[in-house]
């Protein structure tokens, strides 16, 4: 078995990926791959805790979020991509976790109130998505990882994951580690209108996209609402834009933007327009490596995944039932 330090994480199947997921969490992804032992799975059990109303669109989502992490630089040669309900000792985990962890400790969830009250449109009374957490705590303590590359909204089911963790331990004797969630430096990506990058509001690059619909989106978007003229001096630190060149642009670049908009020798379109080269340059490669999965391809990197995923799980599972007295 490998020496590296081990990670896991993933991703619900309930959409496109768009740069905020890239820059938030996917790059750091990529950047693990190199230097761990990842397992990185498709989180279809936890779509439906949410979507069990209408599941119509989970299979296809799972599909295009293994095109999206491959295309945007996850090698299935140095990582191990597979989906959640192929590993079926996660169901299982999760049932023993279950047994001790106090149903208080998942009500006090923020994550979980906090979707209660502002999700309407579907009904989240239901047990499977009061238990969200303790599925993905024995998603993660199946590979006794030491940390877990996640954005931060993740951090209360991260803390709970530990006192889960904790308590097993502390009832059954020694078997999981505490993992850490290991964020990334905040990448700032706001979505085009500048609220939260987010599918509902219309308002995301999408990594899939194709530039042509970008341009068209990049092209109606506001900058700096108080730049009405080119001879206005802007504000990048106001300008919706400057932050994807922040992500996407060289820093030579970035301080040439700077000096052009506050002395008004450069315009919005320009701007724009060299936003658009750098953002071509950066998707080029990931469509080429996109569209050359199949349908075929996906399912072999989840089939080989899913196997070694399984095989890493069933070590876990024996020793997690001897300890709990099975
Ligand atoms: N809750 C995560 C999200 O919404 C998805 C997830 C499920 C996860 N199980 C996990 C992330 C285990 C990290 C580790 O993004």
């Amino acid at each position: 078995m490998s020496e590296k330090p081990r990670t896991v994480s993933g991703m619900r199947p309930t959409g496109p990926l768009h740069l905020g997921h890239y820059f938030g969490v996917l790059r750091n992804w990529i950047d693990l791959q190199e230097r761990e032992q990842a397992f990185f799975f498709v989180a279809d059990w936890h779509a439906l805790t949410s979507d069990y109303a209408d599941p119509s669109g989970i299979r296809h989502n799972i599909g295009e979020m293994v095109r999206d992490w491959v295309g945007a630089g996850l090698d299935p040669q140095k990582c191990v991509i597979f989906r959640q309900s192929d590993v079926k000792e996660h169901a299982e985990l999760s049932l023993l976790l279950s047994m001790i962890t106090p149903v208080s400790w998942l009500e006090r969830n923020p994550t979980y109130k906090e979707q209660q009250q502002q999700i309407s449109n579907k009904d989240l009374g239901n047990a499977g998505f009061l238990c969200y957490p303790v599925l993905m705590a024995a998603d993660i303590l199946m590979y006794r990882p030491h940390g877990v590359p996640v954005g931060e909204d993740q951090l209360p089911h991260m803390e709970l994951t530990r006192e889960i963790a904790r308590r097993f331990n502390y009832l059954y004797g020694d078997l999981f580690p505490e993992p850490q969630a290991m964020l990334t430096p905040a990448a700032k990506c706001p979505g085009l209108d500048g609220r939260k990058m987010s599918k509902s509001y219309g308002n995301g690059i999408f990594l899939s996209e194709s530039v042509d619909a970008i341009r068209d989106k990049v092209r109606g978007m506001f900058t700096d609402k108080a730049r009405l003229r080119k001879s206005d001096p802007g504000d990048p630190d106001v300008c919706n834009l400057f932050p994807y060149h922040v992500l996407l642009s060289s820093p030579e670049e970035q301080a040439e933007i700077r000096r052009g908009c506050t002395s008004a020798s450069l315009g919005c379109v320009d701007c724009k327009k060299l936003f658009l080269k750098n953002l071509t340059a950066f998707l080029e490669p990931l469509h080429e490596r996109r569209g050359r999965l199949d349908d075929a391809a996906v399912a072999e990197i989840l089939a080989a995944g899913g196997e070694k995923a399984r095989d890493f799980a069933r070590a876990t599972m024996a020793a997690a039932r001897e300890k709990m007295g099975l």
